[in-house]
């Protein structure tokens, strides 16, 4: 059995004749971090779901942490932050992440130190008490973020996790990012920002449901002969097609 964190087979999703992810095979060492690219409807969403194990498989099967989807025993260890926004709009902030730690098990004192450190990280210390419903769109977002990371999971499926928020913020997100992997976690996301894509170990760039490269982000642009990763995309695409 493989010593990765993430392990992909051949990972089919039809939803009738459409082919959402093609016969896709991942593979993510622990402790990379691994940047999901490409356009809207290219499967992105429909790949984390399946390896979460929120989505049934057409065809092949993956493993977490050496465990098969859906995984079970290794489901603590495993954070999701969903694109759209899955928290709890009727309570406040501090509310939301109390649910989510308690879900897991939470230590008391683990939680209290782990809520301070994300509310820091997400900048919302001071509206930890608001009802969610009367937080900004990014705020929300970035709630969305912290309960996904509240307990600690070793590894991380963020689906556009920065997504909405600001510049300033943005770049405290990848300062946290960097941090996680500093500690041993893998993380997998994906984003349209590719000056976010850049900033991974090894992008993987989507289209129609297959990867049509991958590979760390200046080996896929030395690759594609460009100078920047959009250009290798549209190069990977051509020669895709081709
Ligand atoms: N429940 C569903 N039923 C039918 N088709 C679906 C369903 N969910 C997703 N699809 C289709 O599967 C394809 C892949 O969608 P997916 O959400 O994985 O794309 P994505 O790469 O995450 O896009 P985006 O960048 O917009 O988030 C799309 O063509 C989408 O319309
Ligand atoms: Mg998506």
């Amino acid at each position: 059995m493989s010593d990765d964190a993430v392990v992909g087979r051949k990972m089919r999703k039809e939803y009738g004749k459409l082919v959402a992810v093609d016969d896709l095979d991942i593979a993510l060492p622990k402790g990379l971090l691994y940047g999901l690219i490409g356009p809207n409807g290219s499967g992105k969403t429909t790949t984390i779901k399946m390896l979460v194990g929120l989505l049934s498989f057409t065809k092949g099967e993956a493993y977490l942490l050496g465990e098969k989807v859906p995984v079970r025993k290794k489901l603590p260890l495993v954070g999701y932050m969903p694109q759209e926004l899955a928290i709890y709009t009727d309570i406040t902030l501090h509310e939301n992440l109390e649910l989510f730690a308690n879900l897991y098990s939470m230590e008391r004192g683990d939680f209290l130190r782990r809520e301070k450190e994300l509310l820091s990280m997400i900048d919302l210390a001071e509206r930890k008490d608001s009802v969610v419903s009367q937080l900004s769109g990014g705020m929300k977002h970035r709630t969305s973020l912290a309960c996904a990371l509240i307990h600690d999971p070793e590894l991380l499926f963020l689906d556009e996790p920065t997504v909405g928020v600001d510049p300033e913020l943005r770049v405290g997100f990848w300062k946290y990012f960097s941090e996680l992997k500093s500690r041993g976690k893998t993380v997998l996301l994906t984003t349209h920002y590719m000056d976010e894509a850049v900033r991974c170990d090894v992008v993987g760039m989507m289209r129609a449901g297959k990867l049509i490269a991958e590979g760390p982000p200046r080996t896929l642009m030395s690759e594609a002969g460009v100078g920047d990763l959009e250009s290798a995309f549209l190069e990977f695409s051509k020669r895709a097609v081709a």
